[in-house]
Parts: C-alpha cells; sequence; structure tokens
C-alpha cells in the first residue's frame, strides 16, 4: 500500500487525482490533503478518505471552530479531534513533514507550490508535479536537490506526461527536438486588435480544458505555455532552442518528441487530467482507468499550426527569461499571477497582463538570488511591483 499526500486537493487538478485514487484504493491511501482557503470541500474530502491530516492556507474556519478562535502561529499545528489541521502559508509543507507520503501529488496553484515541491523531494518522495511554477521559479534549486536525493519528478502537466512517456525507453541524447503542443486558447483566431474588449468570461472559456482560472487565463495570453517551455528545459536537461511550440486546436496529441534519426514519437488521447495523473502514480507501468476512449474515426482532422508570437507576446517573453534563470522565470510568474489576479477582478484589461508583467521584469532585472529563501522574496517583490502597476 502506497502513501499519498494530495496538495490543493480541492482545486481542479485535485480532485481529479482524488477521483484516480479512489478508484485504486487497494493500492494507495490517502494520508494528507491540503488547500488554500475552501475547508468545506477539504473537510468532505477528509471524511471520504478518511484522512486525518490536513492544512490550510487561509487561518481560521466556521468547520474548525475549535481553532477560530485561538490565535494560531503560521503552520501550528492544532489537534482538532479527529482532525490536525496545519494552517498558514507553510501549512502544505508541514503536512508533508507529518504524514511523510510516499507520492506527493502537487496541484497547488502558483508560486506557493514550489517549498511543497521542494520539501517532497527533500524527503525523497515521488513527486507528481502539476505545479509548473516549482520548475518555473525555482527549477534550479528543485533540480540540485533531486540529484542530492534520488527523488524522482514525475510530471502531471499533460504536455510534459507525454513527452516523459515519449521518452520511456529513450537516450535523452538522442534527442533532436521536443515539440510541445498548445491549444492555442481561445483568441487563436481573434483578431489581436480586440484583445483591449475581451471580457473575462471569454477569457475563461477554454476551448478544450476545463482548468483553474489562472492557468486558464494563462492559456488565453498563451503565457502558459511560456512556463511550460521553462518546465520542459528543466524536466528533461534539453536547451531551449530545441524546444519548439506547435499549434494544436484538437488538443489530442498532447506533444512529442523528435530523436536523432528523425522519429517522431506522439502520446495521444481525450483531453482529461486523470490520465496523466494515473501515469504519474503507476509509472513505469499502467494503470487501469476505464474512461471514455478515444475513436479515431470520429477524430475528424487534427491540425497543427505555428504560434502568432507577435499577437502573443508571452512565449518570447518566457524564452527571455531563461536569460537569467534563477531571476527572470520567478518575476514573470509573480508579475503575471498579479496581473491574472488583477484582469479578473476587473482591475486592468485583459491585453495589460504582458505588459505588466514585462514592466515588472525591467524593473527587477538584474536582481541576485543564491537560495530558496531569496527566491520567496524576489516573489514578494515582484508582487509588490505588479499591484502598483495595476493601481
Ligand atoms: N487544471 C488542469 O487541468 C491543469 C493542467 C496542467 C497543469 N496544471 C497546474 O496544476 C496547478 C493547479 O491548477 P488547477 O487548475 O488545479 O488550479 P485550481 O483549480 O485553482 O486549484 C488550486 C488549488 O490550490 C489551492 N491553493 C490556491 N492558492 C493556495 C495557496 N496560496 N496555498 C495553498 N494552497 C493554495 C486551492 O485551494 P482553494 O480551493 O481552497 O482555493 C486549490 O486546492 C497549477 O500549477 C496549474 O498550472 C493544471
Amino acid at each position: 500500500m502506497k502513501t499519498v499526500a494530495v496538495l490543493g486537493s480541492t482545486g481542479s487538478i485535485g480532485r481529479s487525482a482524488l477521483d484516480v485514487l479512489s478508484r485504486h484504493t487497494g493500492e494507495f491511501t490517502v494520508v494528507g490533503l491540503s488547500a488554500g482557503s475552501n475547508a468545506g470541500l477539504l473537510k468532505q474530502q477528509a471524511d471520504r478518505f478518511n484522512v486525518k491530516l490536513l492544512a490550510l492556507e487561509k487561518k481560521g474556519t466556521d468547520l474548525f471552530s475549535d481553532a477560530k478562535n485561538k490565535s494560531v502561529p503560521f503552520s501550528e499545528k492544532i489537534n482538532l479531534s479527529p482532525f490536525s489541521v496545519m494552517w498558514g502559508g507553510d501549512g502544505a509543507t508541514e503536512l508533508i513533514k507529518a504524514s511523510k507520503p510516499d507520492f506527493v501529488i502537487n496541484g497547488i496553484s502558483g508560486a506557493a507550490g514550489f517549498l511543497p515541491s521542494l520539501e517532497a523531494i527533500r524527503q525523497g518522495a515521488v513527486l507528481a508535479l502539476a505545479n509548473k511554477e516549482s520548475l518555473v521559479i525555482g527549477g534550479a534549486f528543485i533540480t540540485e536537490e533531486a540529484a542530492l536525493t534520488g527523488a524522482r519528478i514525475v510530471p502531471v502537466d499533460s504536455e510534459h506526461s507525454a513527452i516523459f512517456q515519449c521518452l520511456a525507453g529513450e537516450d535523452r541524447n538522442e534527442i533532436s527536438r521536443i515539440i510541445l503542443t498548445a491549444s492555442g486558447g481561445p483568441f487563436r483566431t481573434r483578431p489581436k486588435e480586440t484583445f483591449s474588449s475581451v471580457t473575462r468570461e471569454e477569457a475563461l472559456n477554454h476551448p478544450t480544458w476545463s482548468m483553474g482560472k489562472r492557468i486558464t487565463i494563462d492559456s488565453a495570453t498563451m503565457m502558459n505555455k511560456g512556463l511550460e517551455i521553462i518546465e520542459a528545459h528543466w524536466l528533461f536537461g534539453v536547451p531551449l532552442p530545441l524546444i519548439e511550440v506547435v499549434v494544436h486546436p484538437q488538443s489530442i496529441i498532447h506533444s512529442m518528441v523528435e530523436f536523432h534519426d528523425m522519429s517522431i514519437k506522439a502520446q495521444m488521447g481525450i483531453p482529461d487530467m486523470r490520465i496523466p495523473i494515473a501515469y504519474a502514480l503507476s509509472w513505469p507501468g499502467r494503470m487501469n482507468l476505464p474512461l471514455k476512449p478515444l475513436e479515431m474515426k470520429d477524430m475528424g482532422k487534427l491540425e497543427f499550426f505555428d504560434p502568432d508570437e507577435e499577437k502573443f507576446p508571452a512565449l518570447k517573453l518566457a524564452r527571455s527569461a531563461m536569460e537569467d534563470p534563477k531571476v527572470l522565470p520567478c518575476i514573470m510568474n509573480a508579475a503575471d499571477e498579479k496581473a491574472v489576479e488583477g484582469f479578473l477582478k476587473g482591475r486592468i484589461r485583459f491585453d495589460q497582463i504582458i505588459d505588466i508583467t514585462t514592466k515588472v521584469m525591467d524593473k527587477l532585472a538584474g536582481s541576485r538570488v543564491d537560495s530558496p529563501a531569496d527566491l520567496l522574496e524576489l516573489d514578494t517583490k515582484s508582487r509588490y511591483i505588479a499591484e502598483t502597476l495595476l493601481s
């Protein structure tokens, strides 16, 4: 029996992960769950999976009322029979320390997922990684630590899971290209001149995937693909110029790898995150997952286009961020998180998201990062500057 902690269990990835785990209760036990503020769903999940160790980023809720009126320092553990709840910004990290799971599924959104990923690796757990921000901002620290502890990182992001699957049995020195597919988002064919009038609802209406808000808006600006280029670099050790993006609106081929002999391997399937989550848990084998099969005859045509980098400048921005890989991706991610939040709250227009992100990167370029603590300080600084630009 393998033990699993699901971080971000109340989100889109977290709920899909629990669905997969609920079908394999004889092989996996859930030993920890974490959320940001959704205590109601977290408690339901804890009851359903009989989990005692929980973490919540936001302190105090009616559902854990014993602790509500106590002044609880961040990440102090409180025993609320029958639960132990770890509160605060490092609650998820403390949860990993307390539950010592074999697997950590990291489905937290944003930079908040970085320290829990680092802790999972320090403990030598298998890190099933959906939180791409962990690698985008801290790829150097995470890969260094993984080399020391021998911990395995198995990607959950569908494109990176596809690449990981294409690389099974292959020599990584024989890769000639990684071809990341992108759906192109909801504005693939919309003229750039109209981006200033994009509404929140239009941007949240992703054509093929149902996901959390931040990644959905990032898909609309294509920042998500920019983050994924960086993620692929750290996961597979492939230089940036060999990582290409191709727009594939049907989201059936999840990515491809070309080898020195010009063979290309592609991984395909229905767009359902339960598939890469299951693979991360069962690797190097596969688990039974009876979902709706992909019928080739119903598929119609598969299309591929070059991305329009003038219309979607986030792709170039992400590549340029890797000129200072410990510094600029962290600033870019933090600023983008704040700008996306600002757009969702109606504080800025859609076309200002990447402008603000670029300005914050320009302001803080040349900063120095020598440790994870420096990284978090830079993340805070970037958010502060982004906030001043938002207002
Ligand atoms: N969804 C997808 O299909 C998909 C695909 C590929 C990769 N990913 C990646 O997976 C990650 C999660 O995406 P998602 O779509 O599942 O996001 P989501 O639906 O917004 O869920 C995010 C989860 O993280 C929790 N959370 C948010 N802020 C937190 C904080 N500061 N501290 C601790 N927990 C926090 C949320 O708790 P509350 O519910 O309490 O707010 C929720 O459980 C992202 O990095 C995304 O890029 C997602």
